[in-house]
Formats: structure tokens, sequence, C-alpha cells
């Protein structure tokens, strides 16, 4: 595995032939990420895994100061699946202020964690969009798990004709369900005992949509208030299309079911599909 941190390296060595898989991440990677390096090597040549993490994209107060920063570990992590790592400094990639950025509608981006982190997918967007431009892939990959930032990138690249594919890979589990997140670090030994219980509320959701209920706020509520009662602060448990995560009508189908909710300071998303 090369390492880069300037877009001239990286640029110098990427190689102009075969296919590019670019894999998108801040680092401190666990088998979530490694499972997209992995579908990623499935599909092309090349794989290009970054590390950068994005500041645009948190929110005063958030945990841009915290996030948990692990190079050493994530480079081990990687040997074996990437054949460049592209982890460039905030100097390198926004040598001055980004003054032109990415803002995806409303629509997509305002509603659910773009409701509670305004601004939030166009700190995503913009980067997409500059990782896009650097590495130049033929394909990138993103988790499921962060579902309304596959939606917005899907998006982005179709209405900007950007030549890239877009794969989503499945949100790794822990053996207890929760999902696979950096942030899961946070978590104090009795809140990673709560945690699963996340995916448990999400399951029961998605098995009475199944079973035919069609009272998708009351599930939506019944989830709020299991959370409630077990100590978290829901931001949103939401039943929307797949497709563009709006609400749905009667007799739509494909049905995601997003939340988010915190858990003592850490702040945890999950999702399920029907
Ligand atoms: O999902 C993430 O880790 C980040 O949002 C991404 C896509 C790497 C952009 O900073």
């Amino acid at each position: 595995m090369h390492i880069h941190d300037t877009i001239a390296g990286l640029r110098g060595a990427r190689g102009r032939s075969g296919r590019v898989a670019l894999v998108p991440t801040m680092g401190n990677l666990h088998e979530g990420h490694i499972a997209l390096m992995k579908q990623a090597r499935e599909t092309a040549d090349t794989v290009i895994a970054t590390i950068f993490v994005n500041r645009l994209q948190f929110r005063p107060g958030e945990d841009f100061e915290k996030y948990p920063r692990t190079f050493e570990d994530d480079c081990e992590k990687l040997a074996t699946h990437v054949d460049h790592l592209f982890a460039p400094t905030e100097a390198e990639m926004y040598p001055q202020p980004q003054t032109y950025q990415i803002e995806p509608p409303p629509a997509q981006a305002g509603i659910l964690d773009g409701e509670f982190r305004p601004g939030h997918f166009r700190g995503v967007a913009t980067v997409v969009m500059k990782l896009f431009q650097i590495v130049q892939p033929d394909v990138a990959l993103f988790g499921k798990k962060d579902y309304q930032q596959l939606m917005v990138i899907r998006n982005m690249v179709r209405e900007f004709n950007v030549a890239v594919e877009i794969i989503g890979g499945e949100t790794v589990r822990a053996a207890d369900g929760l999902a696979l997140s950096s942030r899961n670090g946070y978590l104090s030994a009795a809140e990673r005992a709560e945690a699963p219980n996340l995916f448990r509320i999400l399951t029961k959701v998605i098995e009475a949509v199944r079973a035919g209920s069609r009272e998708l706020t009351m599930l939506e509520q019944r989830a709020m208030a299991e959370l409630q009662a077990r100590g978290w602060i829901p931001d949103y448990v939401a039943l929307r299309k797949k497709l563009d995560l709006q609400l749905p009508s009667a007799h739509d189908s494909g049905l995601v079911v997003l939340a988010a909710a915190r858990l003592g300071s850490t702040r945890l998303i999950d999702n399920l599909e029907v």
C-alpha cells in the first residue's frame, strides 16, 4: 500500500489503466470499512482509500475535535486491502476557505439527519465532490449505514453527470446487532450493552410493516417511546421511501426505517430496509 498526503502524489501514482475504486473514510476503521474495501477489490483493478476528517461536515459543538484519529492502526488494517491510501492534511484539502460548496436540496438534505445537523450534507457533498475530482475513480463505495448520505451522493452524481458509479455496501453489525460505527467507541460499558436495542426496536418496526401494518406514524411513535423509556433521547424514527426518503403514500412498498438517537453523549444512527 502506498500512502500519499498530497494531491500531486496521489495523482502521479494513480495510474491510468484499469478500473479504479474509491472508498472515502474518516478513519478509525472497523470491519464495516474493511468490507467496503473488499467489495471495492471485487469490482476494480486499483483500490484507493481515503482518510480525512472533514471539518466542513461537523457543526460547532459536534465531535470534530474528539473524532478518533488512529492513523497507524488504520494503515495496518488497510495494508492488505488497498493499493493506495490518500490521507491529506486540512491544508492540502482546504488551502484556502472552501467558498464554493455543493448545496444539496432541502427536500433531501434538510430532512431526518439534515434537520438535526443543518449543513452536514453540504459538507459531505462538498468533500466527496472534491475527492472525486482528486482521485477520478470509476466507482466509489459508501456504507448503507449512512443511508441518507448515500442518497445525497447518488443524486449529486446523477445531477452533475459525474462519471462515477456509486455502490452502497451493506451495514456490518456486531453479533448483538449493533451497527459498526467509529462512534461506538464513545460508549461506556453500560451504554454499549444498551446500544443493540436500537437495532432490536427498528427490527420490530420493519417486522410490523412486513406483516402488513400501515400504521406508520404509530409504529414510529411506539419506537420513539420505547427508546425514551430505555433512557435514549431520540431525534427521529422515520419510515420513508427507500428511493428518495420522502413520506410514503398508502401503497408504497419499498420502505426503510431510519433512526437517530442519543445514548448519553453519543449520537447513534441506524436503518433497516423493509
Ligand atoms: O461517511 C463518512 O465517513 C464521511 O461522511 C465521508 C463520506 C468519508 C465524507 O467525509
